[in-house]
């Protein structure tokens, strides 16, 4: 939640940032700021409620000359949306700008004693009180930036990525971050930073990532400095990025989100190149096989995940249970963390996040990590904080995500999820080998029938149009397949603000069946499995109460089909991985309820991709 970027250099400093904070715009757009210092000492911030574009605007015509500069793109915590509680904030002395991603917990404590010192405040948000505290110690102190940064973070509590820029020094930004993410870019003669690596990675692809308690001095002519509040120096680790920046584009998509969803063949591919081997035969997933000991004696397998990540998690539950025999919890990370988990040595944690970076997971890790467990990370951004802070771990390799609504995600990470299930089944001997050989030659096919079910794409496009203006849906479906119903409604809710909810098909009689009326349409995934004729049931009684159906089934079905409204045929695969390709028509029936509702898919209202606030 919110970005921020940098730019010190001899490039065009405002070009950069604002192509910048479009590729941050995924973590926020509430509103965008920019913060410009040149060699004449001047500072010019310019900011603006809503989107980045907004802040283009009001900076046509304006004094842009730049040698640093930083910037900001907005997810309110505190204060609304607004052109004044957009960020960078400043000093009351005009002297220092600043750029916040977290959020200050203690802000209150520090406003009230920043005011009785006579500080005026003129935003809402616990931002200001960082860039107020860090001037009144400077001044006080009379001390440099530095310094005043090291003291201040001391008195600080709560999450930061900070950057700050001082209105004399158009050479420098000091940067600074406690659990929210923070990387830093070196190229020839010029230096970024940003929350992730996609504002510079057409610049550069020496990145470091700067770690907790850790203050980044970018100094023209000079190499990266980084040190810690009481002055230590600390290592500069570069690391290669290996992103591109077609993978930041949307390569002729009308949004990242199609793009994503039409991605899914090659996404899975890659989350299972040189994983699935002989065939199918043979799965290799080396955070497994280095650990081996730890999955054969597993007494508990506990995932910690948040929205999308938490259903991949819910679909892990059933795999690893039929598969390893291993009794799963599955735990909100925002919940576990609050909540005492008893956990300990035998027990297995595994964090799923895409961004890697999600607080309240990054918070279930550290947690799970303390009470001795063993912490496995199954995440997509390289580098993240979640693969730094875990034992071990498994990259889901499905490229940068952009659309707020995760798709390719969530099928990479079911994907590596039955990676994972199957080596560890095969070294518990939990499941035939002719078994294993089964399922690993079917993960072998699963981009081609992925790819098949991309066909329904004109057909989905058009059956949406009759469910576009229902107020309400209902989900259902039953075993691995209750997730992606699950994630079918999350779906519709995000981009198309229609009231959805994913249920047990079963369940369904306890309740949400007093909802079902013509008015309120049923999607229900109902393929080939082994409740089946279970869910047959399920469908005819949503159809007793004169509700629409729609139904994802298996190729070749006639049961259902002789009872939905609509049928949606997925191909056939072994019933655990049946939730990927069930899940992709689901993606595209809410993309293409959205888009007819006029709907921003990429950039629903309210939402941001990386939540890296509680
Ligand atoms: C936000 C995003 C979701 C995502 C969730 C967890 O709510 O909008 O798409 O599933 O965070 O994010 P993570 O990066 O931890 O998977």
């Amino acid at each position: 939640m919110c970005g921020i970027v940098g730019y010190l250099g001899d490039g065009n400093t405002y070009e950069v940032l604002i192509k910048g904070l479009h590729r941050l715009e995924y973590r926020g757009y509430d509103s965008a700021g920019i913060a410009l210092v040149d060699t004449k000492g001047k500072l010019h911030v310019y900011k603006s409620k809503g989107k980045v574009e907004n802040l283009e605007n009001m900076c046509s015509g304006k004094d842009l000359e730049a040698t640093a500069g930083i910037a900001h793109t907005r997810w309110a915590t505190h204060g609304e949306p607004s052109d004044n509680n957009a960020h960078p904030h400043y000093s009351e002395d005009g002297n220092l700008a600043l750029v916040h991603n977290g959020t200050i917990e203690n802000y209150k404590v520090l406003k009230d004693a920043l005011v009785k010192h006579g500080c005026k405040f003129h935003s809402e948000t616990d931002t200001e009180v960082l860039v107020q505290l860090i001037e009144y110690i400077r001044l006080g102190n009379n001390c440099s930036l530095v310094e005043a940064v090291q003291e201040a973070l001391k008195q600080v509590e709560g999450a930061y990525a900070i950057a700050v820029l001082e209105k004399d020094k158009p050479d420098t930004i000091i940067a600074a971050r406690k659990s929210s993410p923070l990387v830093i870019g070196i190229g020839e003669n010029e230096m970024f930073l940003a929350s992730d690596a996609s504002p510079f990675v057409e610049y550069t692809s020496n990145a470091v990532y700067l770690k907790d308690g850790e203050i980044a001095i970018l100094k023209k002519g000079e190499p990266l400095k980084i040190i810690d509040l009481d002055n230590n120096n600390s290592k500069v680790d570069v690391t290669k990025l290996k992103m591109s920046i077609s993978e930041l584009e949307k390569g002729g998509y009308p949004h990242f989100m199609l793009k994503e969803i039409f991605e899914q063949p090659n996404t899975l591919r890659e989350s299972i190149r040189g994983r699935v081997v002989d065939g199918g035969k043979r799965i290799i997933i080396n955070g497994v096989r280095d650990n081996k000991e730890t999955f054969v004696n597993a007494r508990r397998i506990v995932f910690v995940a948040c929205g999308t990540s938490w259903h991949a998690a819910m679909v892990g539950k059933y795999l690893f249970q039929d598969i390893c025999d291993i009794p799963v919890v599955v735990e909100y990370a925002s919940e576990f963390r609050y909540s005492n988990p008893v956990l300990g040595p035998g027990d297995i944690v595994i964090a799923l996040s895409q961004s890697g970076e999600t607080a309240d997971t990054l918070a279930a890790v550290k947690i799970a990590r303390e009470k001795g467990a063993f912490v496995f990370g199954v995440c997509n951004a390289v580098g993240s904080s979640i693969p730094r802070e875990t034992h071990s771990g498994a990259y889901i390799h499905v490229g940068p995500e952009i659309g707020v609504a995760s798709t390719k995600a969530f099928t990479g990470q079911v994907m590596v999820l039955t990676l994972i299930a199957l080596s560890v089944a095969h070294l518990k001997g939990t499941l035939p080998e002719e078994e294993i050989a089964r399922i690993g030659k079917a993960l072998l096919d699963i981009p081609e029938k992925v790819e098949k079910v991309l066909k329904l794409n004109d057909k989905i496009e058009r059956l949406s149009a009759i469910y576009t203006y229902a107020h309400n849906f209902l989900y259902l479906g039953r075993g691995c397949n209750f997730p992606t119903a699950l994630e079918g409604a999350l779906k519709l809710k995000e981009i198309s603000y229609i009231h959805a909810e994913g249920y047990p098909a079963a369940e369904m009689k306890h309740g949400p069946i007093a909802l079902i009326d013509e008015e309120m349409p049923s999607v229900i995934i109902a393929p080939k499995d082994h409740l089946y004729d279970k869910i047959v049931s399920n469908v005819q009684q949503v159809k007793a109460r004169g509700g629409s159906i729609v139904a994802i089934v298996t190729e070749g079905d006639t049961v259902i089909k002789n009872l939905a409204n609509h049928v949606l045929e997925i191909p056939e695969v072994p019933e655990c991985l049946s939730p990927i390709v069930a899940s992709v028509p689901l993606q595209l029936l809410a993309y293409y309820i959205a888009i007819n509702k006029g709907k921003d898919v990429d950039m629903p209202r309210n939402l941001a991709k990386s939540v890296t606030v509680e």
